[in-house]
């Protein structure tokens, strides 16, 4: 269910927030507020260390020598937290992996940490999300 509720802003923030509307396509303010709020409660969620998802995105040179089988290590030590992994084979040497993560904020920070930093990972990243509302 919907509820209204009013903000008092001054001006020129107001005219900065409605640029921001424009420049990123909302139709109605509305909705850029709730997305705001959105994403500040999913980066709290991970702040309280709650049940989150994310993703981790690496891409790597397969033939770098052990990183595949210390990539696999690391996923069997932290099976618990992984829901599912994508490969793709970019090229002749180059792969994308996308392993999506369910857990406690912490324990996906740590796995996703030492996946990004084994060495031979060329780019590596962890997209935090959550629902907004804590998962059950
Ligand atoms: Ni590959």
């Amino acid at each position: 269910m919907l509820k209204r509720f009013s903000i008092s802003l001054e001006e020129d923030l107001l005219a900065g927030f409605d640029d921001y509307i424009v420049r990123h396509g909302y139709s109605n303010r509305s909705e850029a507020v709730r997305d705001l709020i959105r994403k500040v409660l999913v980066k709290d969620e991970w702040a309280d260390d709650s049940e989150v998802v994310g993703v981790v995105t690496m891409v790597y040179d397969h033939h770098k020598s052990q990183l595949q089988e210390r990539i696999t290590e690391l996923q069997h030590d932290f099976y618990e937290l992984i829901t599912s992994t994508t490969h793709i084979h970019m090229d002749h040497h180059n792969c994308l992996e996308v392993t999506i993560v369910k857990g406690k904020a912490s324990q996906v920070q740590e796995l996703a940490g030492r996946l990004i930093a084994l060495r031979g990972v060329k780019d590596g990243s962890l997209t935090m999300s959550s629902t907004g509302g804590h998962l059950r």
